[in-house]
């Protein structure tokens, strides 16, 4: 008899973008003509900078002639884009990475959902929440779990964010071997100082500790003062990895390309407390498990890294970012409180009521989609999550509605 993995009988029904989309799918369809305005999950809507689909057409090109064909790209990602990412991303920000330290891939979502695969299941694990619903999933899928009681599940170790700690958790009181953190941070929009973050390296240095950091929004930074990379903080190496994506920083969300960082130096142990290199685990489950991304995709990637593609990049995120002052500027005057959107393209709302209610009411009253915050988490419960990735007119015109319906 053929058995299933009853962890995933444990999950809640449905993924929480998922569940967002058929909402606003059968509200479509009931009112056919109404216009809606999607501000709910993450995506973006800008076409991808010139010098990309420049690099991009002509690696197409490249793969119609016998002579310049590619057939298998070398797993951990082509040399090309991983030089350029060790450069810029990290050296030329005092961050110590190489390029053989870099894992290219097609998403950080599938990176950060796979990674705990070379962890062993009976670690302790510590979750913000709120929080990107990938991290408690993926675990719970693997069976670091016990059940779900009211939207937690027995066995997690939450690190609560609110108003409070701006959402920068405390350190845990419990022991824990796996943390989870995500700066600029989704879904809420705060942002982690190199001193905040030094106090959870540390943390993760004296009780030999993992370090899961999603920086895929690090793009949005705009505060010379905040860390890009954990990299940038003394002693990461040893208990980090990062998480980066293209997917925001240069609009790749349907092109696919991510990368993932192990450094060399970042250990784990064995139950009996042997020392084992995490970048060889990674190295082995990415070369069995992934046949990396494919060449025109790369060098589009690698594009991003000239200077017309920085420039190019940058601009798309400004274009972001001024949609992100508007909803912070028109949803402050309706009077509500919110954090994010500074160096981040989310903005995260205290709604004064329940978060799918919310969700309900502007989707019925506004046509406006946005994300409760309850989807992400017990301490999401009353806010919402409204996404800057749109068209600066769509913007203006889902503000225009939620001023009439609100203000
Ligand atoms: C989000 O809306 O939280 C993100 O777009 C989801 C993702 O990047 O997978």
């Amino acid at each position: 008899m053929i058995k299933i993995n009853e962890n995933y009988l444990k999950l809640q029904a449905s993924y929480l973008f998922a569940k967002i989309g058929k909402r606003a799918t059968a509200h479509q369809a009931a009112h056919p003509d109404q216009e809606i305005i999607k501000l709910g999950i993450g995506d973006v809507t800008r076409p991808l900078p010139d010098a990309c689909i420049q690099a991009f057409h002509k690696a197409v090109d490249e793969m119609a002639h016998g002579k310049s064909f590619r057939g298998y790209g070398p797993e951990q990602g082509y040399d090309f884009l991983r030089e350029k990412i060790a450069q810029t991303d990290f050296k030329d920000r005092g961050a110590d990475i190489e390029a053989d330290e870099i894992f290219v891939s097609d998403g950080a979502k599938c990176d950060t959902g796979n990674i705990q695969e070379i962890l062993s299941t009976d670690i302790r694990v510590a979750i913000p929440d709120p929080v990107y619903p990938v991290y408690v999933d993926t675990n719970v899928m693997a069976g670091r779990t016990g059940a779900c009681h009211k939207g937690r599940y027995d066995q997690i170790i939450y690190l609560e964010g609110s108003r409070e700690n701006g959402f920068i958790p405390d350190l845990p009181e419990q022991p824990v071997d796996l943390i989870y953190l995500c700066y600029p941070n989704n879904p809420t929009g705060a942002t982690i100082t190199k001193e905040q973050l030094k106090v959870w390296v540390d943390y993760a240095l004296e009780n030999k500790a993992l370090i899961l950091y999603d920086a895929a929004y690090e793009s949005f930074i705009r505060d010379a003062a905040l860390p890009r990379s954990i990299y940038e903080v003394e002693g990461a190496r040893q208990v980090a990895i990062e998480f980066r994506s293209f997917s925001k920083t240069a609009g790749f969300t349907g092109t696919r390309c991510a990368f993932t960082v192990v450094p060399k130096e970042c250990r784990a142990y064995t139950s009996d407390g042997a020392e084992h290199s995490l970048y060889d685990l990674w190295y082995r489950r990415h070369t069995t498990k992934f046949n990396s991304v494919s060449y025109p995709v790369q060098r589009a990637a690698e594009a991003i890294y000239s200077p017309e593609g920085q420039s190019q990049s940058r601009a798309l995120i400004e274009y972001y970012l001024k949609n992100a002052a508007l909803i912070l500027e028109e949803v402050g005057s309706m009077g509500f409180d919110c954090i994010g959107g500074q160096n981040s393209p989310y903005i995260w709302v205290d709604c004064k009521m329940g978060s799918w209610e919310f969700f309900d009411l502007l989707l019925n009253k506004a046509g406006v989609v946005c994300t409760p915050g309850e989807g992400f988490g017990q301490c999401g419960r009353g806010f919402i999550r409204i996404s800057a990735f749109n068209d600066f007119e769509n913007v203006q015109k889902a503000m225009q509605r939620m001023a009439d319906v609100l203000g």
